[in-house]
Order: C-alpha cells, then sequence, then structure tokens
C-alpha cells in the first residue's frame, strides 16, 4: 500500500540489545507498511519479544533507532509508545487477576465521569471489544477466574482498545483452541482491511503461512533474511530460522504397549463434578488428550495429579488405589504433571536455570539432608545440551530467559524424573519447531523405556503425528477414544464438538 514517495509506517533501523553477557539483538533492521501483516519468526532465544518491547517502548535499545511515519520516535515509555499508536499484547499474561475483565481492559486509561471512574462506561465499551475477540463470559467476571485461553483473548482485548495503528503480537495464539485461533485471524484480516499494521510472532508456522504478508526471520539476534507472500511455506522458513532441514518432524518408533499402568474409573473433577471419566493407560503408550479448550482436559490432568483431588471415582497407579489427594501422594506413585501455566505452577523464577532442572530429581534422590552437586551440575548440563535451552550460563535465573526457554526447564525438569505415568499439558506451547523435534524425541525415548505418557495438545498436527492412541473430550467427559489407524483431523474434530452421545470407540 505504500508507494515510493511515502515513508514506511515503522522502521526499525539497526537496533542492537545488550544485557549483562548476551546479545539479544545485534544491528536489526525492517520495516512495516500500513495495513500489512508481518510475521516475525526465529528459534526460541532468537530476539523476537526483545526488538517488540523495543518497539512498545517496554525496553529501550542499545544503539539504533525507531521510525515512525518518517520521524525518528522516542519510546522511553509504553505510554509514548501507545500515543504513537503502538500496542504490545504480551507473550507472558500481563493481567490483574483479581479485577474484572472489563476493568483490565481499560486498566490505566479508565473513562471518567465527574471526576471519578465511569464503571456503566467501562462495562459498556469493554463488550465491544470482548466481542471482538469472541470472549463468552459477562464483562464483571474476575480474570483469575478464568481458563488460560480466555486470559488470553483479554489480553487480546485489552490491545485492541487502545485503537492501535501497529498491533504487536506476541505469540498470541499459544493457548487459543483451533477455534479461538481463526477467530482471531479474522480480527487480524478486518484489521488489515482498514490498514491497521500487524507484527506478528508465533512458532506455529501455518498460522503464518495462512496469515502472514511477509515474514522476517531472526537467528540469534541478527536478521536472517525474508520471505515474501509467494516463497512462506514451512520448509523455507525452517532454513532460515535454523539453517538446516527439519524434516523428519514426528519420529516415532512403533510401541509396543506393555502392561497397563493406571486405570480410572469414573472419575469426577470439581470442574465438572456432573460427568465421569474412565479410562487405561498402558506402559509405554503416548495417548494424546484432544479437545478445545474449556473441555476439561486440564482439569482431568490436575486430578490424576492431586492438584485438585477428584471429587469421588477410583483411580489405580502403582501403589496407589484411589485419586491422589496431594501431589505428594502423587508424585510418591510415580505420577508427574508438567502443567500448562508453567510460569505459574513449573517454575521458580528467581532460581538458576541449574536448580529448576535438577529440583525435582534431586529431592528424590537426597540423602541426608543436603544436595549432591556432583548430580546437580551432569543433570543439569544434560538437559541444556538435549534440549538447546539457550542460556550464557547454566547459573543464569530462570526470570531472564526467552519465553520459550523457560518452557524447556520446566519440561526438561520432569523428562529427567523418569516417571511412571508422565502428564504432559501442552508441552510444545511456545517451543520453537527445531526444539519440538528434541522434546517429541525425548517422549518417544521415555515410552520405549515403559513410561505411559498422557499428553493434552491443542495442536491437532501434533496430536495425529504423536499419539498411539487419542482420547477426545468434550464438556468434561470422554467422547470418543481413537487408535493410531484412525485417528484423523477430521474424526478427532468431531468428537471434540460433541461427538455422539455415547462414547464411541473407532478402531481401525
Ligand atoms: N532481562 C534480560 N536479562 C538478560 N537476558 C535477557 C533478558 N531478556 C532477554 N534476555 C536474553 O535475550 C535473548 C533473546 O530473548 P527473547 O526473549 O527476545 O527471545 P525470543 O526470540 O522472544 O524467544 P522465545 O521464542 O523463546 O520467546 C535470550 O538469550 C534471553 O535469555
Ligand atoms: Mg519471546
Amino acid at each position: 500500500m505504500t508507494n515510493d514517495s511515502s515513508p514506511p509506517l515503522l522502521e526499525v533501523r539497526g537496533i542492537s540489545k545488550q544485557f549483562s553477557g548476551v546479545q539479544a539483538l545485534d544491528n536489526v533492521s525492517l520495516t512495516l507498511s500500513r495495513g500489512e501483516v508481518l510475521a516475525v519468526v526465529g528459534e526460541n532465544g532468537a530476539g523476537k519479544s526483545t526488538l517488540m518491547r523495543i518497539v512498545a517502548g517496554v525496553t529501550q535499545p542499545t544503539s539504533g533507532s525507531i521510525i515512525v511515519d518518517g520521524t525518528p520516535a522516542e519510546f522511553p515509555s509504553v505510554a509514548q509508545a501507545l500515543k504513537q499508536g503502538i500496542a504490545l499484547i504480551h507473550q507472558e499474561l500481563n493481567l490483574a487477576d483479581n479485577l474484572s475483565v472489563a476493568a483490565n481492559i481499560f486498566l490505566g486509561r479508565e473513562p471518567l465521569r465527574f471526576g471519578t471512574i465511569d464503571q456503566r462506561r467501562i462495562d459498556q465499551e469493554s463488550q465491544t471489544f470482548i466481542d471482538m475477540v469472541g470472549l463468552d463470559v459477562p464483562p464483571q467476571t474476575i480474570v483469575g477466574t478464568l481458563p488460560i485461553g480466555k486470559q488470553q483473548l483479554v489480553e487480546i482485548a485489552k490491545a485492541l482498545s487502545t485503537n492501535a495503528r501497529i498491533l504487536i503480537m506476541d505469540e498470541p495464539t499459544s493457548s487459543l483452541s483451533e477455534r479461538e485461533t481463526q477467530k482471531l485471524f479474522d480480527v487480524v484480516r478486518g484489521l488489515r482491511s482498514r490498514g491497521v499494521s500487524v507484527l506478528y510472532i508465533s512458532h506455529r508456522l501455518h498460522e503464518i503461512e495462512e496469515l502472514a504478508d511477509r515474514v522476517v526471520v531472526l537467528r540469534d539476534g541478527k536478521y536472517s533474511g525474508e520471505l515474501p507472500r509467494d516463497d512462506i511455506q514451512r520448509a523455507n522458513i525452517v532454513r532460515l530460522m535454523v539453517g538446516r532441514d527439519v524434516s523428519r518432524f514426528y519420529q516415532r518408533t512403533p510401541h509396543e504397549p506393555g502392561d497397563i499402568i493406571a486405570t480410572a474409573n469414573d472419575l469426577r473433577t470439581t470442574k465438572f463434578p456432573h460427568r465421569t471419566v474412565s479410562f487405561e493407560l498402558r506402559a509405554g503408550e503416548i495417548v494424546g488428550l484432544a479437545g478445545l479448550v474449556g473441555a476439561g482436559r486440564s482439569e482431568l490432568l490436575t486430578t490424576l495429579f492431586g492438584v485438585t483431588p477428584a471429587v469421588n471415582g477410583t483411580l489405580a497407579v502403582g501403589t496407589l488405589h484411589r485419586p491422589p489427594r496431594t501431589v505428594r501422594e502423587a508424585v510418591a506413585a510415580g505420577i508427574m504433571l508438567a502443567p500448562e501455566d508453567r510460569r505459574r505452577a513449573g517454575l521458580f523464577l528467581p532460581m538458576s536455570v541449574k536448580r529448576n532442572l535438577s529440583l525435582a530429581s534431586l529431592r528424590r534422590d537426597q540423602r541426608h539432608g543436603f544436595l549432591n552437586h556432583a548430580a546437580e551440575n551432569r543433570v543439569s548440563a544434560e538437559m541444556v545440551a538435549l534440549m538447546r535451552i539457550k542460556t550464557a550460563t547454566d547459573r543464569q535465573v530462570v526470570r531472564y530467559l526467552s519465553g520459550g526457554n523457560q518452557q524447556k526447564v520446566v519440561l526438561g525438569k520432569w523428562l529427567c524424573l523418569e516417571p511412571k505415568l508422565l502428564l504432559l499439558d501442552e508441552p510444545t506451547r511456545g517451543i520453537d519447531v527445531g526444539s519440538k523435534e528434541e522434546i517429541y524425541k525425548l517422549m518417544d525415548q521415555l515410552a520405549a523405556r515403559g513410561v505411559a505418557i498422557l499428553f493434552a495438545s491443542s495442536e491437532l498436527e501434533e496430536i495425529i503425528g504423536l499419539s498411539d492412541r487419542v482420547l477426545v473430550m468434550h464438556e468434561g467427559r470422554i467422547t470418543g477414544e481413537l487408535d493410531r489407524a484412525a485417528i484423523t483431523e477430521e474424526s478427532v474434530m468431531q468428537l471434540a464438538t460433541g461427538g455422539a452421545d455415547r462414547r464411541e470407540r473407532i478402531g481401525a
């Protein structure tokens, strides 16, 4: 839409950013036109979020400049960037848990009436943006009570409400369902047709194929290349990202299911006390747990792990003959969960990478109350290398790792424990393509060693690529079970949207 005489809406010129010991960005330049959806991709730790935070005035660059509408911009603050029409949707949620959806949308920009906050206007106007993102909760709902996918929609509604000219979305879909993602795409297309520009970050390359007008690739903090619309294909993107072909993505060794490891009968979770869930899991099996956001997958996993004890029903795992009442009981029975909201439930942000990785396994190995430092060093070094965790040293505090590298730390912590039953909630959320491959390999290896794995994922591709068997949930119950040969996009989606009244078993 730009022609030669008008400057691009946004120009990033020679931006560098240095943190103590880390060159996060090295001389990065790019432009953004009016009404353009520009995807920015790169491996975990490539510098994407740092660049976006600089454009949105959250952080200052070490050197370089930002030019908006042909005029050099100084953004000492988020408020200044907002004034220029630049809004950022954070990768990690940035909401006030104890406030309502409406209050969060207008936080810091509350409309006033006679000098006091105009609550009615807040509720009314927020409704417009709530509808826009397809969020189906009243504006007065307290944000902390919403599941993470819906919190993400609130974050997006909040950014839309600023009427920005440039909207930065840092992994907006990482906790959204397929349906919510499509809804978000409609919103983005609507914005584009109104001349709003979008900087879009995602590790889900099919989203980028579907949505982006152009792709800029970052690699190790440097500009690595870009692709025009017609060249946006997964293989091209990956080549620029990692400098190699990632071809055989879902490496699976056929698993011979062994003995039954876990049996659940008529389990009722506190979230869905009127629904019962029954299933069996065998040693060496990778079972996918599919469903739309809100279907009850996370509730089932946290119940199996004793976080929110079951209302009733039975569960047999190892020495345990009823559902665990505490996490300690679950762990003692050989059950582990890598939760969905890893920042809250799985990580100790002020502690080092090393300590986070080794904490759970050392507690198990610990003798006489002191830590085995040699073991700690070994566990940590192995995991950092295996999962390619990008960090200056494993003594680095986890808080300063990029989003995806934080995810790897939590996952690594559980993977090195070798449980009997491993529960994973969205294991590759926010993780780059190359590292996903490593995680799939690890899951495969664990299964080959006899671990039963139950993993929830909103990425159909992942469910289809990895699972020996799939359990599909809808509104708190299992609507169907698919054997390997019967797992297709259609069969999963049909069951995820309700399926038949009775539970279906579809085999080969
Ligand atoms: N406040 C900080 N202090 C020290 N290092 C930091 C800080 N913020 C970011 N880094 C480092 O800068 C590098 C780039 O991080 P950034 O968050 O921009 O990556 P990213 O491309 O967004 O990755 P991801 O896909 O995992 O979100 C990483 O090595 C990260 O550890
Ligand atoms: Mg990031």
